[in-house]
């Protein structure tokens, strides 16, 4: 007997502790990973994108190897639609699929949206609950089921693949969700998807409410059944999974768990819980495991919602060993420790790449290595900010390449830029700030000072004062992006301008730059928005006269 052997023999697990966990079981049942990263996930509290960002993370999404990417909510902004569009017409492999409540408006400009897609899918939702029923839609249950009919059936006029959420399912009466179900899947839906839309049931509930839909819905068989947790009460994943154990062959799910209110479940847990217990759940999905890494750094680099160190499979720590007992136990045989391989998640320890004299040729192919495509274009503008930050720097680390990789494109679109700034601190004296700042378009050149509640603030104001924009600050982080004494420090900040909420990231090994090219960000990002505004609103009124 090998001591793997022995092992699974003590612990009564048939597979060898998860470890090198490659293939399916023979048995094991594929699971759809549907993605909600851009529509639930968007919804969380300072996580907003903009359609540049939001291809960025489909892309990566598709070479992740999700099913089904569900790209937005179209009928919500001009802005979501053409995002959502925009996705459809570009993202090869996976089902994009588009959210729209039980209304013809909805569903038509979801479809409209998605008319591009190789492979498209309309999400209708209606809410089910009694407390929803009363309270939200003022609905009686023969309503319900009236409009969830007549939404799917408009949906499956447009599209084949329809798939019907009972928003707030498990707190719906079982019998009346069972009723709901089989109306709509007579209409037409394909995917049915029981939501736990406020994070509230538990895993023996949701499994029981699984069996329940299963064994009372006529015709259940012929169509895929879906969960879909959020996490109010930590319970997201657990809860999913359990949906798996009573049948539900698709999981919806999020990249680093983010989402409305405590987020949805985390795709990479759910998915590699999915791998390392085959034994339990027999199940497999087709992600690449490797990519989920690279994949959450891309969305927390991109929402400014920073991953906790703790976190499981994508988390700083999360296989790191500090105790000497467990350090030494791992060398000599991981498994004692380690119940997944960090390369099969993709995990790296931040290490050191290149130099102030790398070349194009050496940073495209460490930036591949790293999970990531881009374009000729993308990498001249990354060469371009390489060089200064290698003369600064002594190390180029993974972190710092991924950083201008993912960098703030809407500074250097202008119009402004800044030229030079200085900042004047300490407890004994006024704080100061000045900077020089230039207006591309027009070459004009404005300094400014001013004195503020520290350096910080007293830059912000001098920004503000340059350029016109008046900004109110309402968050403020930083962080360092990778390590060492002159390691990257990047800057998120928030601000109220003119009653919209725009953001700014800045990057730099000055800390207090870095919190200026932040701020720069989003002096530009209100201009540009403001300009072209203005522009649309005089074509209109010459149109008029
Ligand atoms: O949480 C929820 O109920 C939803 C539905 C739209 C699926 O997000
Ligand atoms: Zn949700």
């Amino acid at each position: 007997m090998t001591s793997e052997s022995a092992v699974s023999d003590v612990t009564g697990i048939t597979q060898a502790c998860g470890t090198g966990n490659t293939n399916p079981l023979p048995q094991a049942e594929r699971v759809t990973i549907f993605d909600t990263t851009l529509r639930d996930g968007e919804q969380s509290p300072g996580c907003s994108m903009d359609p540049r960002q939001k291809l960025k993370v489909a892309e990566a999404l598709a070479r992740l190897r999700v099913d089904v990417i569900e790209a937005g909510f179209p009928i919500a902004s001009p802005g979501d639609f053409e995002s959502v569009r925009n996705i459809a017409q570009r993202i090869e492999g996976p089902v994009i699929a588009a959210l729209a409540r039980c209304q013809d408006a909805d569903i038509d400009r979801a479809a409209e949206a998605i008319r591009d897609a190789e492979r498209g899918r309309l999400h209708v939702f209606l809410a089910t609950s009694a407390i929803h029923r009363e309270h939200k839609l003022g609905m009686a249950r023969e309503e319900i089921i009236r409009r969830a009919v007549e939404g799917v059936r408009r949906a499956r006029d447009l599209r084949d693949d329809v798939e019907f959420s009972p928003e707030d399912a498990a707190r719906t009466e079982p019998e009346f969700l069972a009723e709901v179900v089989e109306a709509v899947i007579d209409a037409g839906a394909t995917t049915i998807n029981i939501p736990d839309t406020v994070g509230y049931t538990t895993p023996a509930e949701l499994e029981a409410l699984f069996t329940y839909v299963r064994t009372h819905v006529r015709g259940i068989d012929a169509i895929t059944l879906s969960v879909h947790c959020h996490d109010d009460l930590g319970m997201a994943v657990a809860n999913s999974l359990a949906a798996v154990r009573a049948g539900a062959r698709q999981v919806e799910c999020t990249i680093n768990g983010i989402g409305e209110r405590a987020g949805n479940a985390a795709l990479e847990e759910v998915v590699m819980a999915l791998r390392t217990r085959q034994d339990v759940f027999n199940a497999h999905t087709e992600i690449d495991t490797t990519k989920l890494c690279a994949t959450s750094r891309l969305v927390s680099t991109i929402t400014g919602s920073h991953v906790q160190r703790n976190k499981a499979i994508v988390g700083e720590n999360a296989f790191s060993h500090e105790a000497g007992i467990h350090q030494h136990g791992v060398l000599k045989r991981r498994e004692t420790y380690e119940i997944m391989r960090p390369e099969d998640v993709g995990y790296r320890e931040g290490n050191l790449v290149l130099g102030k004299h790398s070349g194009k040729h050496a940073i495209r192919a460490r930036i591949e290595a790293l999970g990531y495509q881009i374009t000729e274009d993308e990498l001249a503008e990354v060469v371009k900010r390489f060089k200064p930050l290698a003369d600064r720097k002594k190390e180029i680390l993974d972190a710092d390449l991924e950083a201008l990789v993912l960098g703030s494109d809407p500074a250097e679109q202008g119009p402004w830029r800044l030229v030079s700034l200085a900042t004047n601190g300490g407890t004994q004296h006024l704080q100061t700030g000045s900077v020089e700042m230039v207006r591309i378009d027009t070459g004009a050149t404005i300094s400014e000072a001013s004195v503020g509640d520290g350096p910080v603030d007293a830059m912000f104001k001098a920004i503000a004062r340059a350029t016109g924009v008046r900004m109110t600050l309402t968050d403020f982080r930083v962080r360092s992006v990778s390590s060492g004494e002159d390691a990257q420090g990047e800057a998120w900040i928030d601000a109220d301008v003119d009653g919209r909420r725009v953001r700014g990231r800045g990057l730099s090994t000055d800390i207090v730059e870095a919190a200026a090219l932040a701020c720069v960000e989003i002096v530009n990002t209100y201009t540009r928005t403001s300009e072209r505004i203005a522009a649309s609103q005089t074509a209109a009124e010459e149109v008029t006269a």
